[in-house]
């Protein structure tokens, strides 16, 4: 049995935050099942939100601004004092990454440059080109690398080791070498991301499939908010690479097939800069009324960057020209990039108080996996980068305060009984069963796809609910080919499988419950949102027997009283 005092699992940019915060003090493991310089924040491009007020434009900008801004985008969903709380710490956190060495673009003044993003007051949004996650991973994981942190890569956490309202550790696979190992820690942080891929389209990566999430659900943690799934306006059409809001953000235009520039019809004073849901909405609707280009991958509206100019696009947008050419063979500086709405962001997760606490002690949760709330009902863009520091930097600080005050060690017994449950189960997964892990898995995120997306009815969803149901009895029939532990995808698969199904059990039974529209949730039936009945999170929490038990909290309002959103 391995032990440390700290055990985070996934080394993205809150996991990474979270070990440099806390192992100058502690023996801190970081574990990550790829390399952690290839976690899925490397893939963030268009910038992290802080009220610096280094644009010209932006002079007048305050924490307090981007406090509102964030909330408003919510729908009002949000916890105030948690949005509170980041907006204040993003003007940190943005100049510590800056003195750590991150290459942010500059101004000719020389300070960090911002651009406008949608539903922002002002241009308040720290890039790098469009590199922007990619260049804050390196620095960070530089940072950890530096300071002596344990990195474990290649290990798949599968399950927590919890018994009587308390963490353990954690079970992991070590893939490259093929053996399962229990870890005991004094704390464990989960910062595994979100759930994007229990959908079929999404611009996430692959190992972005919630199964920290479910992990927390099974050992009795609720979910949050889940029905709340952020679909970004503009990915690739064919791949759904994610194509930036710093393109619109920088100036281009969505198109239709008429020529128009449609957003005018729907939010004619933000256009393209109205926030994501909306946006989404707007092009959907598109599509459905007739007005989007049809090839043989589907149906699409234009992203114009054409007038940015070439010099403009090579300085801010390397990267999106880089992705268009290579695999849409569309060059932005002369044509428009055939563009498609799709899943992108996780709004709901673990929940979390403001400290990154779960109800299970010595358990503690950030960035994408966890719902603090900071986002509600819908995410703007650049808080998500921003969320992924600030919550890794408070979670290190909460967790050091634990550590620093708990009496009882962490028992072996627990998180050793917890690994051969885990061994029962691998060896149950190869012994007998006749379906294939692949076939439910490509059910699950079609079902997602296409009856829990843009918009959703009551009949979609019924349906939806439907088929997640008889897709979780398929499960207890799945059968690998070898329980062997050595880069055995097809096992880890299934065994992530389980948690995917809870995911989007969660979120189809949350978006069902729901009526009322509010930010990234639209039901074609109950179009307004609807304060007066559901103005409150929505918490999923494993009952007796394995069923999901809903529940519902009020959110925190602190000076904003919820208002009707327009922009
Ligand atoms: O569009 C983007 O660059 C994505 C940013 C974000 O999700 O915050």
């Amino acid at each position: 049995m391995i032990h440390h005092d700290v055990v985070i699992v996934g080394g993205g940019l809150a996991g990474l935050r979270a070990a440099v915060g806390l192992c100058d003090r502690h023996d801190v493991a970081l574990v990550s099942k790829v390399h952690p310089i290839r976690s899925h924040s490397i893939a963030a491009q268009g910038g992290i939100n802080a009220a610096l007020g280094n644009n010209p434009d932006a002079r007048d900008d305050t924490w307090e601004k981007h406090t509102f801004d964030t909330i408003k985008g919510s729908d009002y969903l949000a916890d105030q004092d948690a949005v509170e709380i980041m907006c204040k710490e993003a003007i940190n956190v943005v100049y510590e990454m800056d003195h750590w060495g991150c290459p942010f673009s500059r101004f000719p003044d020389g300070t960090i440059c911002q651009r406008p993003f949608g539903g922002a007051g002002f241009p308040r949004t720290c890039y790098s080109a469009d590199l922007t996650g990619h260049v804050l991973l390196n620095t960070l994981y530089e940072r950890a690398v530096a300071k002596g942190v344990r990195v474990y890569a290649e290990y798949v956490a599968v399950a927590l080791a919890a018994e009587d309202g308390t963490c353990h550790g954690v079970v992991l696979i070590d893939q490259v070498r093929g053996t399962i190992i229990p870890v005991l820690a004094k704390a464990t942080l989960f910062a595994t991301g979100g759930y994007g891929r229990v959908y079929f389209h999404s611009t996430n990566a692959l190992i972005n499939n919630g199964s920290g999430i479910g992990m927390a659900y099974a050992a009795g943690v609720p979910m949050k908010d889940m029905e709340f799934v952020q679909f970004h306006p503009t990915t690739l059409l064919g791949t759904n690479i994610l194509m930036t809001e710093a393109c619109r953000g920088e100036g281009g235009y969505l198109i239709n097939n008429k020529g128009e520039r449609f957003m005018e019809r729907y939010v004619p004073k933000a256009m393209e800069l109205a926030p994501r849901d909306i946006v989404s909405r707007s092009i959907q609707t598109e599509i459905e009324t007739g007005n989007a280009f049809e090839n043989e991958q589907g149906l699409y509206v234009h992203l114009d960057l054409r007038h940015l100019g070439e010099r403009m696009i090579l300085e801010r947008l390397p990267g999106i020209r880089r992705i268009s050419i290579d695999f849409a063979g569309v060059d932005p500086v002369r044509e428009p990039i055939p563009i498609m709405p799709c899943q992108h962001y996780s709004m709901g997760g673990i929940d979390t108080n403001t400290r990154g606490e779960t109800t299970l002690k010595a358990f503690y949760a950030a960035g994408e996996c966890a719902c603090v709330s900071v986002h509600g009902g819908n995410r703007l863009g650049g808080n998500s980068l921003l969320d992924t520091i600030v919550f890794g930097k408070i979670c290190a600080a909460s967790i050091d305060e634990f550590l620093r005050e708990q009496r009882r060690a962490p028992v072996e017994g627990v998180v050793a009984r917890k690994k051969e449950e885990m061994e029962i189960k691998i060896r149950k997964l190869s012994d007998s069963g006749n379906e294939s892990p692949f076939r439910v898995l490509d059910d699950l995120r079609k079902t997602m796809d296409e009856c829990v997306g843009i918009f959703r009815t009551e009949g979609e969803l019924e349906a939806g609910l439907e088929r997640v149901l008889a897709i979780r009895e398929r499960y207890r029939r799945v059968k690998v080919s070898s329980s062997a532990l050595h880069m055995n995808y097809e096992l880890i698969g299934a065994l992530e499988l389980e948690s995917m199904i809870d995911v989007g059990h969660a979120i189809t039974l949350g978006a069902l419950l729901r009526r009322e529209s509010r930010g990234a949730h639209f039901r074609r039936d109950y179009t307004k949102r609807n304060d007066q009945d559901w103005l409150k999170h929505t918490l999923v929490t494993r009952g007796a027997g394995g069923e999901p038990f809903v529940s519902y909290r009020p959110p925190v309002i602190t000076r904003y009283q919820p208002m009707e959103r327009v922009y």
